[in-house]
C-alpha cells in the first residue's frame, strides 16, 4: 500500500495552531480576525462550500459574516457592497464565492476587493506579485497542495513536478509557487493542458504529478510513473445510487488503478479539499495580523 497523504490530519493540525494564535490575537491586543463571504445566486454546491468556511471560522475563532445576495444583483451593486467591506475595520478578509452568475462582470468584481483582504488571491496585483516571487498572500489550493507535501515529508526541490489543468484558480498559481527560488519550491514544473501532445509521455516522467482537471478518474497507473507522488486536486460529483444523495465525489485519479504503482497519494475526499479550508483561514489571520499591526481594530 502507498503512503495515504492525508490531508483531513494536515489542515486539522493547522488549523489547532490557528486557534491558538486567534486567541492569543484576542487576549493580548483585542483583536478578531473577521472574514465576510459573499454569495450570489443559489447555486448547491456554492452553499455546501460556503457553509464549510463558516464552520472553519467557528473553529479556528475567527469572525465570520455572510452576505447572501440575489441572483439579479447588478455588478455595480455587488462592488459596493465589496467597497464596505474593504472599509470595515471588522473584517480583514473578503472572499467572493465563484462563480458568479453569467450577467456579472468578474473581473470587475476580483478587482474591487482591497488586494490587503483579498484572502483567495485572485486580485491581478496579488497574482502578479505571487509571479515575481514577493507574494502578498498564498492563493488558498495551491498553498494548500504546497503545504500538504511539506508536511508529509515530500519536498518538490529539485523534482520534476507535472500539474494537469492551467486554470488561474489551481494550475496556474501552483506553477508560479512551486518554480520558485524558494525553499518548499525549487521545482521543475511542467503546465499541461487540453491542447497538450504526449500527455502520458509528460505524466510519466513526473515525480509529482498533480491532477486538477475536473475529469473524473482521468489518470490512470499506465499516465504515471512507479514510485512517484500523486496529488488529487479533482472534486467532481458522479451518480451514484447507493448514496444517499444520489452521488458522490470522486477526483481526478482513478484512485484504485494506480495506488499500488505509487509511493503516495491524496485521496478524493480527505486530501486537498480540507487543506484549502485551512489556508482560508491562515490568510485571513495573518491579514488581519499585517492590516492592524497588533493594534486594536476599528468598526
Ligand atoms: N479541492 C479543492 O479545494 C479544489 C479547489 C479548486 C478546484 N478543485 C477541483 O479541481 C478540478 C479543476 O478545477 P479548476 O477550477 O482548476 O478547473 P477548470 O477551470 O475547469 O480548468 C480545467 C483545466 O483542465 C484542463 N483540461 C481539461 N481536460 C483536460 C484533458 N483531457 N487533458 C488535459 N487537460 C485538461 C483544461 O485545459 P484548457 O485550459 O486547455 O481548457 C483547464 O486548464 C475540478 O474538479 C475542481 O472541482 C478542487
Amino acid at each position: 500500500m502507498p503512503f495515504i497523504i492525508d490531508g483531513k490530519k494536515v489542515s486539522l493540525q493547522i488549523k489547532d495552531e490557528l486557534r491558538a494564535a486567534v486567541s492569543a490575537l484576542k487576549r493580548e491586543k483585542n483583536i478578531v480576525p473577521g472574514l465576510a463571504v459573499v454569495l450570489v445566486g443559489s447555486n448547491p454546491a456554492s452553499k455546501v462550500y460556503v457553509s464549510m468556511k463558516e464552520k472553519a471560522c467557528a473553529e479556528v475563532g475567527v469572525y465570520s459574516e455572510k452576505h447572501l445576495i440575489g441572483e439579479d444583483v447588478s455588478t455595480e451593486k455587488l462592488v459596493e457592497l465589496i467597497k464596505s467591506l474593504n472599509k470595515s475595520g471588522k473584517i480583514h478578509g473578503i472572499l467572493v464565492q465563484l462563480p458568479l452568475p453569467g450577467h456579472i462582470k468578474e473581473e470587475q468584481v476580483i478587482e474591487s476587493v482591497s488586494p490587503l483582504k483579498d484572502v483567495d488571491c485572485f486580485h491581478p496585483y496579488n497574482v502578479g506579485r505571487l509571479l515575481i516571487g514577493d507574494p502578498v498572500m498564498l492563493p488558498c489550493t495551491p498553498a494548500g497542495i504546497q503545504q500538504l507535501l511539506l508536511k508529509s515529508g515530500i519536498n518538490p526541490e529539485g523534482r520534476h513536478v507535472v500539474i494537469l489543468g492551467r486554470s488561474n484558480i489551481v494550475g496556474k498559481p501552483l506553477f508560479s509557487i512551486l518554480c520558485q527560488k524558494s525553499a518548499g519550491a525549487n521545482a521543475t514544473v511542467t503546465l499541461c493542458h487540453s491542447r497538450t501532445q504526449n500527455m502520458k509521455e509528460i505524466t510519466s516522467s513526473a515525480d509529482i504529478l498533480i491532477a486538477a482537471i475536473g475529469k473524473p478518474h482521468f489518470v490512470k497507473a499506465d499516465m504515471v510513473k512507479a514510485g512517484s507522488v500523486v496529488i488529487d486536486v479533482g472534486t467532481n460529483r458522479v451518480d451514484d445510487k447507493t448514496a444517499e444523495k444520489g452521488y458522490k465525489i470522486v477526483g481526478d485519479v482513478d484512485f484504485e488503478d494506480v495506488k499500488n504503482k505509487v509511493k503516495a497519494i491524496s485521496p478524493v475526499p480527505g486530501g486537498v479539499g480540507p487543506m484549502t479550508i485551512a489556508m482560508l483561514m491562515k490568510n485571513t489571520v495573518n491579514a488581519c495580523i499585517s492590516q492592524t499591526g497588533g493594534g486594536n481594530q476599528g468598526e
